[in-house]
């Protein structure tokens, strides 16, 4: 360091581990509620972890890209999230803060490299939340037509989606277009409309916000009550396809499943070896989330135990249920026919179950809904950490005095994040969350690597296994998949980096809290 330019030293200060781990011990008025058990830790990343990936990205991905192979798209961007979570794990047991992998890259790599990751996780937090939201209303109302409920069509997306009536429902016109084709219909002979807002999705996000500035412990029971429902409308999922494919072995396993790695086309990632890695950049957005059991830290009663049993407890159990749910998916349906917006209703559907594509949809409704839940409270912790640390302006870190949140930033996310999810079209937000959450891994593993070597001696209440081989896989496998992304989700990414260096540089770098020794 003493070599270093003080400009250099003051980009690159680091914060002290010792004021982390006082932070970290905080009680009374001001801090955060100690309420969260292991239990409710597992609940919390489960309800961030299946969503959107499962209910709405495997279809088009098994279609597009990999055929019954994204079973294995799955195992490979699980793999990747296993290593991941291992060293969240260290860190989030090591210095349990609400501030996750900005705090830990304050710990490690200096205030620039935390001020890039703090405007990262935005990137998954916020913009994630705003991605499920417009998925959220898009399940909600195919439920409410189906019960006879209308909700005037302009409020139901974003601004410019062209929306079509067909069987007396306004559908979205670029979902619907297969369907179209086989049926053989000219979508120019049917009514069409333009929307202008989805209030629907702005709406469910304000909701979602009112429960979280009121309580975490009310938001964890809420979470957990409707974790158990989705959990278990995936489980009955599993329950109907397994029987079905155990009494059908001659229509699904072996006619479906026969072609289980369809060739390549010619063309990168259209089937193939390929096609599974580009699927595995595509759904890894079902995993997002785990990670986010990691901003709860200064709500856990024992984060030093609880915290890696709640991120890798949370893990393996969705890679286990994605990976059987993928397999019996493309098992009972042909992958070709798997291009829609409700796989899994579509699944359901085949096995001839009548009420299965009703329970699927409640399952999504409730299984997004605590995904933007999670999401929301994730991008408000982080907040509230870079305002303690001068980063972002003090109202940031304001806690309520009587619900013991931090309700300042909540709100303000939630209101930026309701009119994000109620403008911005879903499908390029998508991809973006899924990058900068990979950037975030990248570093969170690199993290790992450079404490080992700086501070052997810190006690480590979890210790990732095998150093350096998970940090330096975890490494190279969110890389790998970050390369699989298209160009223009890269060009975003620069761009929003830029804009958040900008910010840095004309406002955090003067507020800061920490200067160099
Ligand atoms: N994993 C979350 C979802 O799939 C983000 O919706």
């Amino acid at each position: 360091m003493s070599n270093q330019s003080p400009w250099l030293s003051r980009l690159l200060v680091t914060k002290p581990l010792d004021v982390l781990l006082k932070e970290s011990q905080e009680s009374g008025a001001h801090s955060l509620k100690r309420v969260l058990g292991p239990l409710n830790l597992i609940t919390l990343g489960i309800g961030a972890i299946i969503g959107a990936g499962i209910f709405v990205l495997t279809g088009s991905a098994a279609a597009n890209y990999a055929g019954p192979a994204i079973v294995l798209s799955f195992v490979l961007a699980g793999t990747a999230c296993l290593f991941a979570g291992l060293c969240y794990a260290e860190f989030a047991s090591l210095i349990p803060i609400a501030g996750s992998a900005y705090t830990y890259g304050y710990a490690t790599l200096g205030e620039l490299f935390a001020w890039i990751i703090g405007w990262d996780l935005i990137l998954e937090y916020a913009f994630g939340a705003a991605t499920v939201s417009s998925g959220w209303s898009g399940y909600f109302l195919s439920f409410m037509n189906d019960i006879g409920v209308h909700i005037p069509a302009a409020l139901t997306a974003s601004p410019g989606t062209a929306l079509v009536q067909y069987n007396g429902n306004w559908e979205h016109l670029a979902r619907m277009q297969n369907t179209f084709l086989t049926l053989g219909i000219d979508p120019a002979t049917l009514p069409q409309m333009t929307a202008s807002f989805n209030l629907v999705a702005f709406l469910a996000v304000l909701a979602v916000t009112a429960i979280l500035v009121i309580g975490i412990k009310e938001s964890a029971n809420f979470n957990s009550a409707i974790v158990i429902v989705k959990v278990g409308i995936v489980l009955v999922f599993i329950a109907i396809a397994g029987a079905y494919v155990i009494q059908n072995p001659e229509t699904t396993i072996e006619v479906n499943w026969k072609n289980f790695i369809p060739p390549n086309t010619g063309d990168w990632g259209s089937f193939g070896w390929s096609g599974i890695a580009r699927a595995a950049s595509v759904i890894f957005f079902a995993y997002i989330g785990f990670d986010a059991v990691s901003t709860a830290a200064q709500e856990a009663k024992n984060p030093q135990k609880d915290m890696p049993i709640g991120i890798m407890g949370s893990l393996l159990i969705c890679t286990i249920l994605y990976i059987v749910v993928a397999g019996l998916l493309t098992a009972i349906v042909p992958y070709s026919s798997l291009n829609v917006a409700e796989p899994v209703a579509v699944g359901i559907d085949a096995t001839g179950v009548k009420w299965g594509s009703y329970l699927v949809k409640v399952g999504a409704i409730f299984g997004l809904g605590t995904v933007m839940l999670v999401m929301l409270l994730g991008q408000s912790r982080v907040f509230y950490s870079m305002s303690r640390d001068g980063l972002l302006p003090q109202w940031a870190g304001k806690v309520h005095p009587k619900f013991r949140t931090p309700y300042v930033s909540t709100i303000v996310v939630g209101v930026f994040v309701a009119f994000f999810g109620a403008l911005l079209p879903i499908n390029i937000l998508g991809e973006l969350v899924s990058i900068g959450t990979l950037l975030a891994f990248v570093i969170v593993c690199a993290g790992v690597l450079i404490l080992r070597k700086r501070r052997p001696d810190l006690h480590r209440p979890f210790k990732t296994p095998w150093v350096p081989f998970v940090p330096i896989m975890g490494i190279v496998i969110s890389g790998l998949l970050m390369l699989s992304l298209p160009f223009d989700t890269w060009l975003r990414l620069i761009i929003w980096l830029a804009v958040g260096l900008i910010i840095y540089f004309a406002y955090g770098r003067n507020h800061s809290v920490y200067k160099p020794a």
